[in-house]
């Protein structure tokens, strides 16, 4: 994995390794080897309606790795104090969403596809879903 651009000291762009040939390009995403956690989940998102952001939320725990492997899309990240956003745009980069980060994805283009790589299975427990608290955790 090759560092790109860090957002927060639990957040970071990433390019993947590609294996190309005359073929095309292979992407392989290994949890532990190449990922900081254990995959435990994966889950994506295709078929948006135009203009429909998604997100806004936390996660108190969980830990993702999202790819957006076809198209391109917009993920917001902040931390409680500073908001920072990144163009996913190749399937080449990885973006490392660790824990207590609210995430906001929006700008999809059509057919756009956006591959979550999660580090445990779903848990509505572990998300919070209103800014305000996700503010008053974040600055404890
Ligand atoms: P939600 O987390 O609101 O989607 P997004 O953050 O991408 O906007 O999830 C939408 C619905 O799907 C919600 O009812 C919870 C459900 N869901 C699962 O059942 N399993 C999952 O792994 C995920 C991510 C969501």
């Amino acid at each position: 994995m090759q560092l790109l651009e860090r957002l927060f000291d639990n957040c970071a762009l990433y390019r993947h390794p590609v294996i190309a040939d005359d073929r095309g390009s292979l992407v392989a995403l290994e949890g532990e080897r190449n990922l900081p956690f254990a995959i435990a989940r994966v889950y994506y998102l295709f078929g948006g309606a135009a203009g429909a952001d998604r997100g806004f939320h936390a996660h108190r725990q969980l830990q993702q790795w999202a790819v957006c492997v076809s198209g391109a899309c917009t993920i917001v990240v902040d931390d409680g104090r500073e908001r920072r956003e990144v163009r996913m745009d190749s399937a080449d980069k990885g973006l490392l969403i660790g824990n207590m980060l609210w995430r906001e994805m929006r700008d999809f283009t059509p057919g756009a596809v956006l591959m979550v790589l999660a580090s445990a299975p779903y848990d509505e427990a572990d998300y919070i879903r209103d800014y305000d608290t996700f503010l008053a955790e974040a600055r404890k």
